[in-house]
């Protein structure tokens, strides 16, 4: 068992309780719209957003339906975002199962991910606070745009790391950020007590994108998504960023020449790969990613040691060596 198996265990009741949230809420009158979300649903993801939100309002004073209605807007909006990804990033395989827009086509993916997406807020609008229904409105705006900076960067090849960890900031750590607000917000604490711990979250983002970009230079994880596919679309993650930048210019200027030519093919990037991995840059993303992990230690320091603060730990250990 990992760390994320033992804190899912852990916390089984209160996500069977919003699994039955998000259930009861996508239903509707139409038959295809059940069959797909249905079928959707039988795969669950890792739901580390909602615990998220649970684990915060722990630290804050206990889950109550309020905080399972925010996991539930949470861990929707999370599925509208991949439900939606798939479609721009034609894929067709998730959670080791067909996609939405490889099953039923990208028109219907189109309407299931709003769906999703509309039923988020009307999650969030059952919690009756405002502070948590605004969040989540500007969190799904923010998603878009770190979506269409990942574009911009590909298209204008921005080989720069500020770039990236600005893009990944707005994609990624911006849901675990608000993972955090909303289940403090949820339980009754104020912006001043989870402030620290929203930095925390956004610490934590980072890294789970940053791992999550790794997994794309190996071919044998199994994961349950293709590997291989950021480079395709012209998305250069860190372990490439960093070679790109510290190897000499007469190794790094071809790559920088094909990555700018495009239209890539196996060998190429296959080359691409090897050059980032023979450069370093594998090793300086997991460095990155412990240096952030014990800078986000500090930030838990004002907060009393319990379980839940050691969940957050346990979690951010588990993203960083995670094997799905
Ligand atoms: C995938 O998130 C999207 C990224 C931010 C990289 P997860 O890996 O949490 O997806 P599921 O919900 O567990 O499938
Ligand atoms: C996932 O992004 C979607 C969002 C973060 C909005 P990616 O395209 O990087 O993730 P995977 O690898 O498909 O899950
Ligand atoms: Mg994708
Ligand atoms: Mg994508």
């Amino acid at each position: 068992m990992d760390q994320l198996n033992i804190i899912q265990e852990r916390l089984a009741a209160e996500l069977a309780e919003m699994n039955a949230i998000i259930h009861s809420s996508l239903h509707t009158s139409n038959e295809l719209m059940n069959q797909v979300v249905n079928n959707y649903l039988k795969v669950k993801g890792k739901q580390i957003r909602p615990i998220m939100v649970i684990i915060s309002a722990g630290m804050f004073g206990g889950v109550n339906t309020h905080v399972l209605h925010a996991g539930a807007a949470l861990e929707m909006l999370h599925n509208a975002s991949l439900i939606h990804d798939d479609v721009v990033d034609e894929t067709s395989l998730r959670r080791g199962k067909i996609t939405v827009n490889a099953e039923w086509g990208n028109h219907i993916a189109v309407l299931v991910g709003d769906f999703f997406v509309s039923n988020a807020l009307a999650a969030g609008i059952k919690t009756n606070n405002i502070a948590i229904i605004s969040a989540l409105s500007d969190l799904g705006k923010e998603l878009s745009v770190g979506e269409v900076d990942q574009i911009c960067n590909a298209r204008g090849h921005h080989f720069d790391e500020e770039s990236y960890f600005k893009m990944i900031r707005k994609k990624t750590a911006s849901l675990f950020m608000n993972c955090v607000k909303m289940g403090a917000e949820a339980a009754g604490a104020k912006p001043s007590e989870y402030q620290p711990l929203v930095e925390y979250a956004e610490l934590l983002g980072l890294c789970f994108q940053i791992r999550d970009d790794i997994f794309d230079y190996s071919e044998n994880e199994v994961i349950g998504k293709p590997t291989g596919n950021d480079l395709r679309e012209g998305k250069v993650t860190l372990p490439l960023l960093y070679a790109l930048n510290s190897a000499p210019a007469d190794m790094a200027d071809p790559m920088k020449d094909l990555l700018r030519r495009g239209d890539l093919s196996n060998s190429e990037i296959d080359t691409l790969l090897d050059f980032a991995k023979n450069n370093g840059g594998i090793e300086y993303a997991y460095n990155r990613m412990r240096q952030m992990e014990n800078e986000a230690e500090n930030l838990l320091a004002s907060y009393p040691e319990n379980h839940w603060k050691q969940s957050f730990r346990d979690l951010f250990d588990y993203i960083i060596a995670r094997h799905k």
